[in-house]
């Protein structure tokens, strides 16, 4: 189709413009910063494109870098496996490439202790509201919930929802229960929305139609004239002449669409 150059030039365009972002990103599942002592957990290096070769690192108390797969954890492609956590794996987690370039960070507490606070591991977004639980293995617990040491809420439902997430919230917090005891404190780091999406949406858009849109309009004008001068006195059949340059236009939009949501879904922190 004739309009497939054009979306292929702004896909070219997208990694060009993407490319300081587009790097492994660590995950974690279950997705929680503080973990109870026996628990499975699973680590992902979301991969960009060809990369293989990328290790999951980490930083504990005893070790320094070491690789999943060596003395701790089971490695399968870009996942690591840790059957049976214990308070030993408590760290530093990375997904690292041959080159030496890193991914996000997660920290990751292990607690042999009976309560956890619930807290997201990738940082939170300005303005999102974000949830904490205190929790027990089995249900959340009514808790007071501290930041930096000091007594912010008392939840009876044992869950706390801080509203429009500002800098300001950035902090240490952790979750007490008069029958249960603390939990670890854990780090709630806030960053700023990616300022990706409206101004790139603009300049694909703009760049679609400048480079889909001029050939078809001119090829069109072109066409307009040929039969002004073949046919003098008679006017040119307009209908037939306009119709491909509305067909490539639709066509058009959807290519751009999708090259579109391609980049506003590509968030690596
Ligand atoms: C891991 O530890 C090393 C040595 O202490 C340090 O240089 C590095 O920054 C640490 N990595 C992370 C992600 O904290
Ligand atoms: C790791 O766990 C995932 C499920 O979370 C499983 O699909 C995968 O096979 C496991 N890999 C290893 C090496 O155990
Ligand atoms: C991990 O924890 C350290 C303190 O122990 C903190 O300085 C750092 O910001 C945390 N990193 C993340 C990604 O939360």
């Amino acid at each position: 189709m004739s309009n497939q150059p054009g979306c292929h030039f702004s896909v070219a365009l997208t990694s060009l413009l993407c490319c300081t972002t587009n790097q492994a990103s660590l995950s974690v599942s279950p997705s929680s910063s503080q973990l109870f002592e026996g628990q499975f957990v699973s680590l992902s290096c979301e991969e960009d494109d060809s990369s293989a070769g990328r290790t999951l690192r980490r930083n504990t108390t005893r070790e320094t870098r070491t690789e999943c797969g060596g003395k701790w954890g089971k490695s399968t492609g870009s996942m690591c496996n840790l059957s049976h956590i214990v308070p030993m794996d408590s760290g530093v987690y990375w997904c690292q490439s041959r080159e030496g370039a890193t991914s996000n960070s997660i920290n990751i507490t292990v607690t042999g202790g009976s309560v956890i606070l619930q807290s997201p591991v990738l940082p939170v977004m300005e303005g999102d509201d974000v949830t904490l639980h205190c929790k027990t293995k089995t249900s959340n617990l009514p808790a007071d919930f501290y930041k930096d040491g000091s007594l912010i809420r008392t939840e009876p439902a044992g869950h706390m929802t801080i509203h429009n997430v500002s800098m300001s919230d950035e902090g240490v917090y952790k979750c007490h229960s008069s029958s249960h005891g603390e939990s670890p404190p854990s780090w709630i780091t806030v960053t700023a929305p990616p300022p990706v999406s409206s101004p790139l949406q603009f300049v694909f858009r703009l760049v679609c139609y400048l480079v889909v849109f001029c050939p078809y309009f001119i090829s069109t004008l072109l066409m307009v004239s040929l039969y002004r001068h073949r046919s003098t006195g008679n006017d040119p059949p307009v209908s037939m002449v306009m119709t491909p340059l509305f067909q490539a236009e639709q066509g058009l939009d959807d290519d751009c669409d999708d090259v579109i949501v391609s980049v506003t879904t590509e968030h690596h922190f």
